[in-house]
């Protein structure tokens, strides 16, 4: 698979239209001083009023798949009770113009946007909320099982639930670290529920389920046994607190052990983890930099629109002595560092580590600050040149014996990236957001060129 990837919050907008209800997003965003310059998802890229002609730039690339997510608001307001057959036809009609396309759609079921009236009952600290989203995951099964092949649960649940739940950046903004590990829990079993749900339903024969995370490679600042142990921690809180369960039926020892004196873990019930383990058909990987620590006092937390990308340090429960540096390499404009040999490393550690499960980069891209010359062309050739490396470093994993299966870039369009607002531009499409008039960059053509040649050479 070629594509790109979206989100329904970052690119929709309409978020009160067609009987839409609001996310944990629209609240947060709507919070002064949680999202840079008070920006918004209302109107995004205003994707649901445009997605014929989204569509049809999908087509002008040449894209084999395209990775969006399903708003839960949209389809299933308020979080439980009946199916919205408004918001439901959206995604229909998206469905229907892929396929007649020739593109495959890629769903994801959650990428972040809880209903709101399911965040006053508890969001992911509630047990009930890994039910309700195996309810709604049923409900899109029946409308999108028998056109949609690939299905993933969740979107990076490290974001939802340390980023929402530890340090605050992301909605709903909690800063408690045992409401984190409690939502880790909680993602996890929604993880596991939902995917016995998809199974239970009728897709398709050979529909794919899987699980989206963000997984990275940490490398310690020296060899020496402090850094290497600030190393284990953070990828144990990143990487494997995510892929031992969902892989191997289990939490991994030491993070329990690292976060003992916050919680027990007795939010994990008899059961859970036979749920969590349930055989997933594709694990997606979204990768953008590797991590570079050390023992050590973290700086404080990081303020919202600070130029410090490092998440803050209540984002990791049980890590308190470990101090994030600035991995050598060019910057992109998120401050994270472009170097494609973590991505090799990353792949192949998944396949030594946790054997053949097929794993598609579901995500890879960078931010710059892009804008149109007076000629109406968008030069972007260092997000070229990004793309082109994590691409020859794919295909090295490839050749390392690798099961990798599909490429999406992030993101096809410009779009709301979450606390930092429209102030971050991941496309290689450009939007003008006064007109919302769409732009191919440098980088789009140069993606097409790539699929209609099957590469990149190395
Ligand atoms: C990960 C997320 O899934 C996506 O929503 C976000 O915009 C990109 N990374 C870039 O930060």
């Amino acid at each position: 698979m070629w594509g790109a990837a979206t989100a329904a919050y970052q690119i929709e907008g309409a978020a009160t239209e067609g009987g839409r209800t609001p996310s944990i997003w629209d609240t947060f965003s709507a919070t002064p001083g949680k999202v840079l310059h008070g920006d918004t998802g209302a109107v995004a890229a205003d994707h649901y009023h445009r997605v014929v002609e989204d569509v049809a730039i999908m087509r002008e690339l040449g894209l084999s798949a395209y990775r969006f997510s399903v708003s839960w608001p949209r389809v299933r307001p308020a979080g439980s009770g009946p199916v919205n057959p408004t918001g439901m036809a959206f995604y229909e009609r998206l469905v229907d113009d892929l396929l007649a396309s020739q593109i495959r759609p890629v769903l994801t079921l959650y990428h972040w946007d809880l209903p709101q009236e399911l965040e006053d009952a508890g969001g992911w600290t509630n047990r009930d909320t890994a039910y309700r989203f195996a309810e709604y995951a049923s409900l899109v099964a029946d409308r999108l099982g028998d056109r949609v092949g690939v299905w993933a649960t969740l979107n990076e649940p490290w974001c939802s639930a340390m980023l929402g739940h530890g340090s605050g950046e992301h909605a709903p903004g909690r800063t408690d670290p045992v409401a984190a590990l409690t939502a880790t829990h909680h993602l996890l079993l929604a993880h596991g529920l939902g995917v016995q749900a998809l199974r239970a339903s009728r897709l398709a024969a050979d529909a794919q389920v899987g699980f989206v995370i963000n997984p990275t490679t940490v490398r310690p600042a020296s060899a020496a046994a402090d850094d290497v142990d600030a190393a284990r921690r953070i990828d144990g809180l990143m990487n494997r607190i995510w892929l031992d369960p969902v892989l191997r039926g289990q939490y991994p020892a030491d993070v329990q052990a690292d976060t003992s004196h916050l919680t027990g873990w007795d939010f994990v019930r008899d059961g859970d983890l036979d749920t969590i383990a349930r055989p997933i058909d594709l694990l997606g990987v979204n990768y953008y930099q590797p991590m570079l620590v050390g023992a050590g006092e973290p700086p404080g937390p990081v303020p919202v629109g600070s130029p410090d990308a490092v998440p803050a340090p209540s984002a990791w429960p049980g890590s308190e002595h470990v101090r994030f540096l600035q991995p050598p390499g060019p910057l992109t404009d998120m401050g994270w560092s472009v170097d494609p040999t973590g991505l090799r490393e990353l792949l192949s550690r998944i396949h030594r580590d946790y054997g053949d499960v097929p794993l598609v980069i579901t995500e890879n891209g960078a931010a710059y600050p892009d804008e149109p010359n007076p000629a109406g062309q968008v030069h972007d050739p260092e997000r070229v040149e990004y793309l082109r490396g994590h691409l020859a470093a794919a295909h090295e994993a490839l050749r390392e014996g690798v099961d990798l299966r599909g490429y999406f870039v992030w993101s096809l369009l410009d779009n709301f990236e979450w606390a930092w607002g429209y102030s971050k531009r991941f496309g290689i499409v450009h939007v003008d957001y006064a007109t919302q008039r769409r732009t191919l960059k440098d980088s789009a053509r140069w993606y097409r060129d790539v699929i209609a040649g099957g590469g990149v050479p190395v």
